[in-house]
């Protein structure tokens, strides 16, 4: 399968099976994947994946890539929001409240095999079933590149303490929670950073406003939910 054939698949998939992400946004994310040079070994880890339609692309770049996909969900859909009530600070454009209710994104495991069968590479993928905070302590692969779908700060905490020691160097871990401030402070969090992962808060790229895939129908230009933290040497 050339780049080509998988841009073809991608689209189709994106029409086919509903998904949180947008298609620029999973174009970009499999243009990281693509471009992992191959000397960095490690899987691709997604955490929140929902029906799969993100997942099956996924896949379709680790065929191509000779990677794994590892998945994290617990198909019950989004949780209650816990980030506390002093940490919805409103900064310019910068969303303070997520919007989620309990009843968004509820999936069933079964739905998300049979898309990922008809139109992804299941042998590509291996699903973790069950909350963030029980399945991803479990889990101990080195990873080529991250990302969390599940936008709440909460959740991108847990993803960040077990999945970044295991993170390689110069690889990134995306978020889709960039524009919700609660989740982008969180990579710039000193004390966060220091007293859970030993080590200096990397930022986020792309914090506010999120990368500019999307363009906005206001004065804001290009926007996004994305954004990403790069692990440079010594990140720990
Ligand atoms: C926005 S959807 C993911 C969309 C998907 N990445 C896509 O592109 O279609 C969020 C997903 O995260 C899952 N989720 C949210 N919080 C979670 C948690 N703490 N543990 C496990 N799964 C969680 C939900 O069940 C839901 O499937």
């Amino acid at each position: 399968m050339d780049n080509l054939l998988l841009l073809a698949r991608m689209a189709r998939n994106y029409r086919s099976i509903p998904a949180g992400m947008r298609f620029s946004e999973q174009l970009l994310l499999i243009s990281e994947i693509l471009t992992l040079p191959r000397s960095k070994k490690g899987c691709i880890v997604e955490c929140g994946c929902y029906l799969g339609g993100t997942t099956a692309n996924l896949s379709l770049a680790a065929e191509l890539t000779d990677r794994h996909v590892h998945v994290f969900d617990s198909f019950d859909g989004m949780p209650e929001d816990s980030t506390p009530e002093d940490a919805h600070i409103v900064g310019e454009g910068v969303g303070s409240e997520s919007g989620w209710t309990t009843d968004d994104y509820v999936a069933s495991r079964a739905d998300f095999e049979r898309y990922l069968h008809r139109y992804g590479c299941p042998q590509r993928v291996t699903i973790h079933e069950g909350p963030f905070d029980e399945t991803l302590p479990e889990f101990s692969e080195e990873c080529a590149l991250g990302y969390v779908d599940a936008d709440y700060r909460d959740a991108n905490a847990i993803v960040l303490e077990e999945l970044w020691p295991q993170l390689k160097e110069d690889c990134r871990i995306y978020t889709h929670g960039a524009d919700f401030y609660p989740v982008s402070q969180l990579y710039f969090d000193r004390d966060w950073w220091q007293t859970t992962l030993d080590t200096s808060p990397p930022g986020l790229v792309g914090a506010g406003s999120g990368l500019g895939c999307i363009p906005s129908d206001g004065s804001k230009g290009w926007t996004s939910s994305f954004g990403y933290a790069v692990k440079e040497a010594d990140g720990r």
